[in-house]
């Protein structure tokens, strides 16, 4: 469903290329074999009876709360809120967010967006143990316990976590609270299509079984072509690295795809930044970013290259009206949508970046919807997989995350 095109302005010769995707394909295996790959099959091969309580407890969230409060950093929310703002919150209950920070004025925002209405939480935290969440958590635990008392609150909280340990498991099972599992061989910026991301995405009214049905079709697709273009993706990518082409920039013509960038920059850049090695992953909205970052990327250093979401046609469309006169000189607009305008503006984008010396991929989906998006999240996690093998990382762990914690936590006089 997703398809790849590239103009790699003659960065990197065929031969090169073909190589590194041969190389890519060799890959392939130790996703078969490697810790923490469950992720690979989850579109197929999914908790069944967890994924029907999800349905349930979605349901009665839906019917009691006005709101949820998806509580999580991370891999632990950017895969829902990505989905979530790509589509839209489709049903009377609102999503919102927290504990993805430490910011009390954000905290303050949720709560008072909140007020006296009827809420419920999901908190999601694999570990169980990550302070920001956990700050949340206890102050809107609170909230809940304030309003519906303690067995009440239990019964509207959600806790997504570890099937045997953590804080936030044992606090789950001695409060009573519905629990989701986070599997085991799936780490949080690849767990979007678990529960991690379907009960939040479920609750906002998206179609869960489409999501999972797009990913798995583009899973069978790459299974049954090598890779396919993902593969080629990820050869490209690294094939231009070696060029001195070490920023990589996301490059989405749609507005509410911000999130979709912030969780395809934690994808790649958990993923593959280690070792003093890796492509540096940045995101844009166009063409709102043309207008601020465009100077640079028409004319600033050459060591930068692109990816350009491109969606082919419109759900939601805008006219341009016609005008008695032509003051405001658009009259060659008129009757023009804003989908044709758009499409107009990347086509013209393409050709002036590449024009300018960046080398740039297309990534390409038939529309905004459930399926594309689940197609569109599976090609990007199998090719940042791929890409971080090709580097010679471990593409699934993040030992550098810790330094910052083990400082805030010294300051903060934690106790050993
Ligand atoms: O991808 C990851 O592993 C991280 O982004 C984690 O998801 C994030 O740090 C939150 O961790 P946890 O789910 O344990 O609270």
């Amino acid at each position: 469903m997703v398809r790849l095109t590239k103009d790699l302005i003659g960065v990197v010769s065929e031969e090169e290329l073909s190589a590194k995707v041969a190389e890519g394909r060799e890959m392939r295996g130790r996703l078969a074999n490697d810790a923490m790959t469950g992720w690979v099959d989850l579109p197929v091969d999914y908790d069944r009876e967890g994924f029907a309580r999800i349905k349930a407890a979605v349901g009665k969230i839906q019917s009691d709360s006005k709101y949820l409060v998806c509580i999580g950093i991370g891999g632990s929310y950017l895969g829902a809120r990505a989905i979530i703002e790509a589509l839209g919150n489709k049903s009377a209950t609102k999503v919102l967010y927290a504990g993805n920070s430490l910011s009390g004025r954000e905290l303050e925002k949720v709560l008072t967006e909140v007020g006296e209405a009827d809420f419920s939480v999901n908190v999601i935290s694999k570990s169980g143990t990550t302070m920001e969440p956990a700050i949340a958590f206890r102050i809107l635990r609170q909230k809940l316990v304030d309003k519906y008392g303690e067995e009440g609150a239990a019964r509207r909280i959600y806790a997504t976590t570890d099937a045997a340990r953590g804080a936030l498991h044992d606090e789950a099972v001695e409060k009573g609270y519905e629990m989701f599992v986070v599997p085991d061989d799936v780490g949080g910026r690849y767990s979007v299509l678990s529960s991690v991301g379907l009960l939040p995405i479920a609750v906002a009214g998206i179609d869960i079984d489409e999501l999972m049905a797009g990913a798995a079709e583009e899973r069978e697709g790459l299974m049954s072509a090598e890779g396919g273009e993902a593969v080629e993706y990820a050869a490209a990518r690294n094939v231009l690295m070696a060029h001195g082409y070490d920023i990589e920039v996301l490059a989405n013509f749609e507005p509410s795809f911000w999130h979709f960038n912030e969780w395809w920059k934690q994808l790649f850049g958990e993923s593959e930044g280690k070792g003093h090695k890796g492509i540096f992953p940045a995101g844009m909205i166009y063409t709102t970013e043309l207008h601020s970052m465009g100077q640079y990327m028409q004319d600033g250093r050459r060591n930068l290259f692109e990816t350009v979401v491109k969606i082919t046609t419109d759900g939601v469309d805008v006219v341009v009206p016609d005008l008695a006169d032509n003051v405001d000189g658009l009259a060659y607009l008129q009757g023009k949508s804003l989908g044709l305008i758009n499409k107009k503006a990347l086509l013209a984008t393409v050709e002036a970046h590449t024009a300018g010396g960046v080398p740039v991929m297309m990534v390409e989906m038939p529309e905004i919807s459930a399926r594309t998006l689940g197609a569109l999240v599976y090609f990007f996690e199998y090719a940042c997989a791929i890409s971080g093998y090709l580097l010679g990382v471990n593409p699934f762990d993040q030992p550098g995350v810790e330094a910052y914690k083990q400082n805030m936590f010294r300051l903060l006089g934690k106790p050993e």
